[in-house]
């Protein structure tokens, strides 16, 4: 069979990671595929062009003008693994008009506008495969997709920033600060372009919107998913945690409730002797909570050259052996036949219901337990554990932190307000969302 010909848009981290192991494991891979699969041809920076030549040896054409890959007569699946949403949406959907196939690692693009880039697949017949968007190197698509198909998903909760998580990692494991976690994760090649998505939950929200979709057969809805990052915990509020016996991750977590879909990432509470509460250091997991199946987890590199590339190789193969097929017998993009999708609503933040953390600071006097405690009693909110801390000398208050049970959002932001109005309580309330993520 004629081999299949791959351009890419880009050969930074991902791209150079997608070439190493396309030509490292050609041989293998093709006899997997049934065809043989090779890059032509590749776009790149300017800045980037000698670099590139180095990286290929001179084996596939380089050009700086990414509008000619997607137009290459010799490029049958154009890789778009630039990121960025502008020029790379007028790029996919350009190719998608030309008949071609995509490959993209870019989870910002179809969070934002992937409606309108499956619809446009969906309408010339061709894949949009996307592995390598969510949790790197992690086949997390594929196992919602395909693996877990005869189940009802019930919720999914994951690790899927490896900066965010490498910096509570550092923070607690060894007391290194915020900025200098950030920096070497930085150096390491994990962040994005803008840090900011890392560290407030917004690369963690695109990955979880993109998820939620294929789990519950809903359109991206990243603009209502609530995002909370993790810029503003304290390494205070770490320790007290590991004394409760939990860990503090970001998790990004979607589930189906009677009432909508939960679409939150946010600092968590975990249990310390879940597996995903030890997943340290850049690496991602992503625990998924099927009908059938009960809980699975699925551990990996989140990011990275080869682990990436290993996402976006298997996407070319997945189109290499399907480009033939008729596009109705093709696994939807979505997981759902297109005519199938709900839009269920996606819950307010306030309606979400969970467990909460509270640290406050009382006076040390008589009656502040009671008052605070009237005030989540009256709000029906139930108190799983306490702790005070001893007075430390010359200060006028202690740290009191609270563990409640599940209750809905919107009572406990009632709790905190009426809390913080006490005059025995100075400052305000940190409030940390828990979660026992167990499989029952
Ligand atoms: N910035 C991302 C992370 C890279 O830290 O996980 C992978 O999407």
């Amino acid at each position: 069979m004629k081999p299949i010909r791959v351009g890419l848009l880009g050969l930074g981290i991902v791209g150079g990671g997608t070439y190493a192991v396309l030509e490292r494991n050609r041989e293998e891979i093709s006899r997997r595929a049934g065809r043989e699969i090779f890059v032509t041809m590749a776009a790149v920076r300017a800045v980037d062009l000698e670099r590139a030549r180095e990286k290929t040896a001179g084996r596939i054409a380089l050009t700086t003008d990414p509008a000619q890959v997607v137009n290459a007569p010799d490029v049958d699946i154009v890789a778009e693994l630039m990121g960025g949403i502008h020029p790379a949406k007028e790029l996919v959907l350009q190719a998608i008009q030309q008949g071609k196939h995509v490959v993209t690692a870019n989870k910002a693009l179809l969070a934002l506008h992937g409606n309108e880039i499956f619809q446009a697949a969906h309408e010339r017949g061709v894949m949009v495969a996307f592995e390598a968007a969510v949790a790197g190197g992690i086949p997390i698509i594929k196992m919602l997709r395909e693996g877990l198909t005869a189940n009802r998903i019930e919720w999914i909760a994951g690790i899927i920033n490896g900066t965010s998580n490498y910096i509570l990692t550092s923070m607690r494991d060894r007391g290194v600060s915020f900025e200098a976690a950030l920096k070497e994760a930085q150096a390491l090649g994990y962040a994005e372009a803008d840090p900011t998505f890392d560290i407030e939950g917004i690369d963690a929200a695109h990955k979880l919107t993109i998820m939620a979709a294929i789990a519950f057969g809903i359109p991206m809805q990243f603009d209502r998913a609530y995002t909370e990052g993790i810029s503003r915990l304290t390494s205070k509020d770490i320790r007290y945690a590991e004394e409760f016996g939990y860990r503090i991750k970001l998790l990004g977590i979607t589930r189906r409730t009677t009432r909508g879909i939960e679409l939150r990432v946010h600092p968590t509470l975990i249990p310390q002797k879940r597996l995903i509460a030890n997943v340290d250091g850049v690496m991602n997991a992503v625990l998924v909570k099927g009908d059938a199946v009960g809980a699975t987890l699925y551990y990996g590199a989140g990011a990275g050259a080869e682990p990436t590339g290993s996402s976006v190789v298997a996407d070319l193969v997945d189109i290499t052996r399907m480009a033939t097929a008729d596009p109705g017998n093709r696994v939807p993009h979505l997981a759902f036949q297109p005519d199938q999708m709900h839009d269920d609503v996606v819950l307010p933040v306030a309606d979400i219901e969970t467990s909460y953390y509270l640290r406050m600071q009382a006076f040390d006097r008589p009656g502040v337990l009671a008052d605070v405690t009237r005030i989540l009693a009256d709000l029906d909110i139930s108190i799983e554990a306490m702790l005070q801390r001893e007075p430390v000398a010359g200060e006028e208050h202690v740290d009191v932190i609270m563990l409640t049970h599940q209750t809905l959002e919107r009572q406990i932001d009632r709790a905190i307000a009426a809390i913080e109005a006490l005059d025995s309580i100075s400052g305000q309330v940190t409030r940390i969302r828990l979660e026992l993520l167990g499989s029952a």
